[in-house]
């Protein structure tokens, strides 16, 4: 399970590299079994999500080596289109293999994902996607299946511009016999990712990034060579971290044009922040403002993924804050053990209401979820006094090491795995 200790109430100062993300890898990881040869994906996170991922390519045939932050996947052979029980209950994105498994082996079997702390997690969307791409599906239990003789390209119209349901139609659709229009799709840097990949590997899809994207059958893929982008979440939250702690730090490789609404709101909080092509510079000394009513939304809105950490930054600003959660309708966990270091903050239904102006004291805390746990990290940064993180495994899910990154942003900051 692991802990981390922080000894809090010291601004932050140094400079991190930013680790490839783990919301680009995954999605890529699973599109590899579509093309039977061999992909290399370089800056690919040392995370235990990506080592999931790595057991279920391993499980369905595929052969999976890495060498440091190079992942090299030999999909040549798919032999099982059973995804195993344990590996889909653990993580939820590993539904992204069904689109892909679908197009390879028009085939695949799962547990239904389940939902998690975060809210419910139905993947209908996906469902009804893939059967319009002529996936036949049955339901046993807790168990689902699909088979699909033939894909065929078709019109997608998606009920809300999910991210997994988008990634999971993208692949099915590359080998499908004939052209596929995508509507109302997903728009976040992770969809273009897939897309920049997939057509690497000798797909043909256009539009990605917009609402709307078109998908032109192709006969067969082929392996390739493709580097994972940064990772905007990672960087968000440490970017949050200097908001609300206060220093300068410089964060390498952090991409500033997917972080826009962040930067924007830390700016007007108070943090200077400087863009540049090597990274982000970001400064803050003086007053916390409070930028008052504050909502997560879909891509290019502010992410859902930083919510949790932002409320770090909210609950010390001068004055009273609201933010609301609007696309998971369960990601307000954390509030219960920040409140624990004297955030004071309100829940009331999917939004947090603070009076801000808090200064939060070290205690033992208790990660629930990711991100969540990331937040009670930067809140015990900037406690007066010791905080001990328990379950420290479900921040490793997406952070390579962030003991590591924050003590070399000064942070007095300890652990074990
Ligand atoms: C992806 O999850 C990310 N995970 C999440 O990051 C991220 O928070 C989320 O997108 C939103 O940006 C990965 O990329 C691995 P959705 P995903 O489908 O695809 C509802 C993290 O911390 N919905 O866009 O599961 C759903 O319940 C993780 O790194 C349906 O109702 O998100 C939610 O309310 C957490 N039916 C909303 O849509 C469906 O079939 C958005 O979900 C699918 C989704």
């Amino acid at each position: 399970m692991g802990s981390i200790q922080i000894q809090g109430g010291r601004p932050l100062c140094g400079e991190v590299s930013i680790q490839g993300s783990k919301n680009a890898a995954l999605p890529v990881m699973a599109a590899s079994v579509l093309a039977p040869g061999i992909t290399t994906l370089k800056n690919c996170p040392e995370i235990s999500d990506v080592a999931c991922m790595c057991e279920l390519l391993r499980h369905v045939g595929a052969k999976v080596y890495r060498q440091e932050n190079v992942l090299t996947i030999d999909a040549t052979e798919i032999t099982d289109c059973r995804l195993p029980r344990e590996y889909v209950t653990r993580m939820r994105s590993s539904v992204v293999l069904a689109g892909a498994m679908l197009g390879r082996c028009h085939e695949i079997s799962l547990t239904f994902p389940g939902g998690c702390v975060i809210g419910d997690r139905p993947i209908d969307m996906h469902i009804q996607a893939l059967k319009e791409l002529g996936a036949e599906f049955t339901e046993n239990g807790d168990n689902l299946s699909a088979k699909a003789a033939r894909l065929k390209g078709a019109v997608i119209i998606l009920p809300f511009p999910s991210v997994g349901a988008t990634e999971n139609a993208v692949m099915a659709a590359v080998l499908a016999e004939g052209t596929t229009e995508i509507y109302r799709c997903a728009k976040e840097p992770e969809i273009t990712a897939l897309c920049d990949f997939l057509n690497c590997a000798g797909a043909k899809i256009t539009g990605q990034g917009s609402g709307h994207i078109t998908i032109e059958g192709v006969e067969r893929l082929h392996g390739c060579t493709y580097e994972v982008e940064p990772d905007r979440i990672v960087a968000g939250t440490y970017l949050i971290g200097a908001l609300a702690a206060g220093g300068r730090v410089f964060l390498r490789n952090a991409p500033a044009g997917q972080l826009g609404s962040v930067c924007e709101l830390a700016g007007f909080m108070g943090a200077k922040i400087a863009a540049e092509p090597a990274g982000i510079r970001v400064e803050r000394q003086g007053k916390l403002r409070s930028p008052g009513f504050v909502e997560t939304g879909i891509y290019p809105a502010f992410p859902t993924d930083l919510q949790s950490p932002f409320l770090v930054a909210l609950c010390q600003a001068e004055t009273m804050s609201c933010l609301t959660e609007r696309i998971f309708n369960g990601r307000l966990a954390v509030v219960e053990e920040l409140n624990r270091m004297g955030a004071n903050i309100r829940v009331e239904n999917n939004c947090a209401a603070m009076d801000g102006g808090q200064k939060l004291k070290g205690c033992s805390v208790t990660a629930k979820e990711l991100r969540g746990g990331a937040a009670l990290v930067l809140a015990g940064i900037c406690a007066q006094g010791m905080t001990l993180v328990y379950n420290r495994h479900f921040i490793d899910r997406g952070y390579e090491d962030i003991v590591r990154d924050l003590k070399s942003l000064g942070v007095n900051i300890g652990g074990k795995k």
